[in-house]
């Protein structure tokens, strides 16, 4: 990765092209971990080639696990070592991924050893307590910096647990679940609100039986794994900063193969299109459980949008990017009931509403949300990442409509999920 770049982002006049992006984030974390304890090898095609996904794949080098990434495309060949892994000779590092460190933390939870997980200073600063309180109550002894990384796990023989969870979060899921795998008995989750269900799609994928009856999920300890040949959706998550981006230009065409479709994480289409947008998708497919579409896109006019309650939680991550385009559209956006955007790699919250004053906009921040008048005109400004890949992204969007030129520094950190965003942009911008 590069250190402190800058980069500048030119007002553009139009937006068109077609976007190939590299494997879902979600997927590939949960993809590498599965593989890596099934039975039997794994070929994942398209795996993401950001950063996070990279620490998963070195976290699990660490615990035992072959894998090769072959130069031919980016596809990952995992040997899975079954259930049992290797006591890492040195600490587990998660580098900027919250994904890793709470869903491997499921994993290594059951193993006959203890294992230490760092990150960087903004993991170090994320709130860790939603893993360690269920995985301790299932047996394992777990120390932290008071409930911050680093984690010192050491694994034990886990009971199946009956948990409610207090947070609304897919890793927190998919950590009991991975973790229920592996303990003895069945084990019950129930969320507050229906999250993103790759966990539960690639458990059965890998071959795991099972049960899903509105926010409740029960698996049954003990259940073996096999290895998958898979090819991974394209990230929506990265995709959402190409729509925003197509959102803006009346009259902008894009097109985006081989795009995830899950239900739980396409939130963000139905969004679009109720405020303008016009989307189209064909051959329309499952694999593995997923569903992959083929995306055409035209922009129209913009209107705003009320995002809250489950929205907010299914739109989590494309938060950021909504509301950098917010002063943009008719009539505003506002944003509630997203706390959580507080603590993830930035406060997601003050970032936008720091950059976005930056830029001439008038913004009323929130406790737990954002209130974006619309019809604003934006000048272009001298921003900061925050060191957070989606504030660096959303901004390289926000600058295409702005008066001026828009510097972004810190803008390196898109290489945690995307490396290859700014020369995408630039591809698709016409000037
Ligand atoms: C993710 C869940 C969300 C999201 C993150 C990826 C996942 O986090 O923000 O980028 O893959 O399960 P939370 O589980 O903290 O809501």
């Amino acid at each position: 990765m590069q250190v402190d770049s800058q980069v500048v982002v030119r007002p553009a006049r139009n937006v068109r092209g077609v976007v190939h992006l590299p494997g879902d984030k979600s997927i590939c974390h949960r993809y590498a971990m599965l593989a890596s304890i099934a039975e039997g090898p794994s070929r994942l095609e398209n795996y993401s080639t950001g950063a996070d996904c990279a620490s998963t794949l070195g976290c699990m080098r660490t615990l035992g696990v072959m894998w090769e990434r072959r130069s031919d495309g980016n596809v990952i060949e995992v040997q899975g070592r079954g259930l049992s892994l290797t006591a890492p000779a040195s600490p587990l590092d998660c580098g900027n991924s919250g994904s890793t460190m709470r869903m491997l933390s499921g994993i290594v939870a059951a193993q006959r050893f203890t294992s230490e997980m760092i990150g960087d200073e903004s993991l170090s600063r994320r709130p860790m307590e939603r893993v360690i309180k269920p995985l301790s109550a299932m047996g394992a002894q777990i120390s932290s910096h008071e409930g911050k990384p680093p984690l010192r796990i050491t694994g034990a023989a886990l009971k199946a647990i009956d948990y409610r969870m207090p947070v609304a979060s897919a890793q927190v899921k998919s950590c009991l679940l991975f973790a229920g795998l592996l303990a003895e008995g069945e084990t019950r989750i129930e969320e507050p609100l229906r999250t993103r269900d790759h966990g539960e799609v690639a458990l059965r994928a890998f071959g795991a039986r099972l049960e899903h009856k509105g926010n409740e999920i029960r698996i049954c300890g003990g259940q073996r794994l096999h290895g998958i040949d898979a090819r991974i959706p394209g990230d929506l998550s990265s995709a959402a900063f190409f729509l925003c981006a197509a959102a803006l230009f009346p009259g902008s065409q894009l097109v985006i193969p081989n795009l995830l479709m899950n239900p739980t994480r396409a939130r963000l289409l139905d969004v679009l299109m109720q405020m303008g947008l016009r989307i189209s998708v064909t051959q329309l497919e499952e694999i593995h459980g997923e569903l992959v579409g083929s995306l055409q896109v035209e922009g129209a006019k913009l209107k705003g949008a009320t995002i809250a309650g489950a929205g907010s939680a299914a739109l989590i991550d494309e938060i950021p990017v909504l509301a950098a385009i917010a002063p943009y559209t008719e009539q505003g956006i506002e944003v509630r009931d997203a706390r959580e955007l507080r603590v993830k790699e930035s406060d997601r919250i003050a970032a936008v509403a720091t950059n976005l004053r930056l830029m001439g906009a008038q913004v009323e921040e929130r406790d737990d949300g954002l209130k974006i008048p619309g019809g604003q005109t934006l000048r272009g400004a001298e921003l900061d990442s925050f060191g957070d890949h989606r504030i660096a992204m959303a901004f390289a969007v926000a600058a295409l409509r702005a008066q001026g030129d828009t510097l972004i520094r810190g803008a390196e950190t898109a290489a945690i999920s995307y490396p290859a965003f700014f020369p995408t942009l630039e591809e698709i911008t016409e000037r």
